[in-house]
């Protein structure tokens, strides 16, 4: 495996090859345009930075017309460790009121995230909500929020690539990979 010989040094172990995550990628996008067949227009709303990647690979396969928006949160982390507060920082550039909102995020972990994302668009009055989550880590989560599109499903440990970072590094590895934990453990 060629990835295993250029590891970057603080990565212990390649969890989804870029194989794996294209594969999985397809298959949701095709969920998504049977389910949305018949609504006309969707907009994706790509949760920045994490997500840029995913909803690029999820965008261009969807076979339904949908446009697409950003937004980008704070969420108070220190390194590896999340407070649970998050801060919108940069709102879509469009409203949403009246449309097909799919919300495009990268992980799931405790939850506090989507939830104040999910809370936040409901509030404008769209059309439909739905969320499409590429990774989630189920063991972490403290609050309840419903995920209507999953990708993966990962044990709890810090990952990085496609999208994800540690400290914003390692976002554009082609994989999804578990950083070694003496690098993120405090
Ligand atoms: P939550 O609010 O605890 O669910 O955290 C979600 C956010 O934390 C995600 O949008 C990510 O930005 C970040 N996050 C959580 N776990 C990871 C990870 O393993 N790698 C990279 N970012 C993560
Ligand atoms: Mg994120």
């Amino acid at each position: 495996m060629t990835e295993r010989l250029a590891l970057p040094k603080d990565i212990e172990r390649v969890l989804l090859d870029e194989e794996t995550i294209q594969r999985r990628v397809r298959e949701l996008a095709d969920q998504i345009s049977a389910d949305y067949a018949d609504v006309g227009e969707i907009v994706l709303v790509g949760v920045l930075k994490g997500a840029f990647i995913f909803l690029a690979d999820l965008a261009r396969r969807l076979t339904i017309p949908h446009h697409v928006d950003f937004i980008a949160l704070s969420s108070y982390n220190r390194g590896a460790v999340s407070t649970g507060a998050v801060r919108l920082i940069m709102d879509t550039r469009a409203p949403v009121t009246g449309q097909h909102v799919l919300i495009v995020e990268d992980i799931i972990d405790t939850g506090y995230t989507l939830d104040y994302l999910v809370r936040t668009f409901r509030a404008r009055r769209p059309a439909s909500l739905r969320t499409c989550v590429l990774l989630s880590k189920p063991e972490r989560r403290e609050v309840d929020v419903r995920v209507d599109y999953l990708g993966f499903e990962i044990p709890d440990v810090w990952v990085v690539g496609y999208g994800l970072d540690y400290a914003d590094k390692y976002r554009t590895l082609p994989y999804i990979a578990a950083l070694k934990r003496e690098v993120y453990a405090t």
